[in-house]
């Protein structure tokens, strides 16, 4: 049985979809958890039914990760709360998805801004706690898009590329100090993000998939809690494919 609790876990984007799940998998498993997404009564919402469902202490944030003054307002909040965080899923993130052709640079950009940019911004006000304590996890939310590339996607599979040489760089430098530093990337989950798609195109996924279906947030979430655990304490560097076979 995993037991996380005495640990602190901030999930960017955790007020849906995988995010959701994965704030939800750790307060079940005893950590305090803080929930954060670009509205604050959202993020209040998911952590007031944590913390009832659970038991463990919770924190609703609001935090849009592409704004740095947002991201320092709510490490303000959270350190005065928490002191720190010990384990940062960053799983916010964004898609912007048209033909390359038709990208306007505001398209590029905000991606890049969010999945990228929110990234680097939020891991820095993380890294200096985990320093003292010598101990920490970081867990960067890529995806299967980022290795095959994507029609439509140029923007995002940049930045879910970018993500893991952002991962194994920063393992390298923080593997000294215990904190480890690894990378999910998910196929095709059942989320807002892929509810959007036209049902066409869900088809086409779907029989390109050896599994045959769609994954679920949770079985995304599992993963990184397993990441997050002392069975993967040697484990830096390293992305785990979570697709159903497709990749
Ligand atoms: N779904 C998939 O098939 C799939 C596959 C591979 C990888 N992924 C990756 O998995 C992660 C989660 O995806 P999802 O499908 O769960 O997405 P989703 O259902 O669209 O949820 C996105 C989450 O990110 C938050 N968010 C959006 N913009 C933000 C910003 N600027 N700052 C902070 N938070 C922001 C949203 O919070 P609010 O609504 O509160 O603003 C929400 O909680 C993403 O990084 C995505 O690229 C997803």
């Amino acid at each position: 049985m995993l037991d996380f609790s005495g640990k602190t876990v901030l999930v960017t984007g955790s007020t849906r979809g995988i995010g959701r799940a994965i704030v939800e998998e750790f307060a079940k498993h005893g950590a305090n958890v803080i929930v954060s997404g670009t509205v604050k009564e959202r993020a209040e919402e998911v952590a007031k039914e944590l913390a009832e469902k659970y038991g463990v202490k919770t924190l609703g944030v609001e935090m849009d990760i592409s704004n740095p003054e947002s991201v320092e307002n709510a490490f303000k909040e959270i350190n005065a709360a928490f002191g720190g965080v010990d384990i940062l899923v960053n799983n916010a993130g964004i898609t912007r998805d048209t033909l390359f052709l038709r990208m306007k640079p505001e398209d590029w950009q905000k991606v890049l801004d969010v999945n990228l940019t929110g990234t680097f911004l939020v891991t820095k006000q993380v890294v200096r706690h985990m320093t003292k304590k010598r101990w920490g996890r970081i867990i960067n939310i890529s995806s299967v898009v980022g290795f095959t590339g994507n029609v439509g996607q140029v923007n995002y599979a940049t930045t879910k590329a970018g993500l893991i040489g952002f991962t194994k760089s920063l393992a390298k430098e923080l593997a000294p100090r215990n904190i480890l530093v690894n990378a999910v990337a998910p196929g095709f989950i059942e989320t807002d993000m892929t509810e959007t798609l036209k049902d066409e195109i869900k088809e086409s996924y779907k029989k390109q998939i050896p599994l045959g279906r769609f994954g679920k947030p949770k079985e995304v979430a599992r993963v990184v809690l397993f990441l997050a655990s002392p069975m993967a304490d040697y484990i830096t560097g390293e992305t785990i494919h979570v697709n159903g076979g497709i990749y």
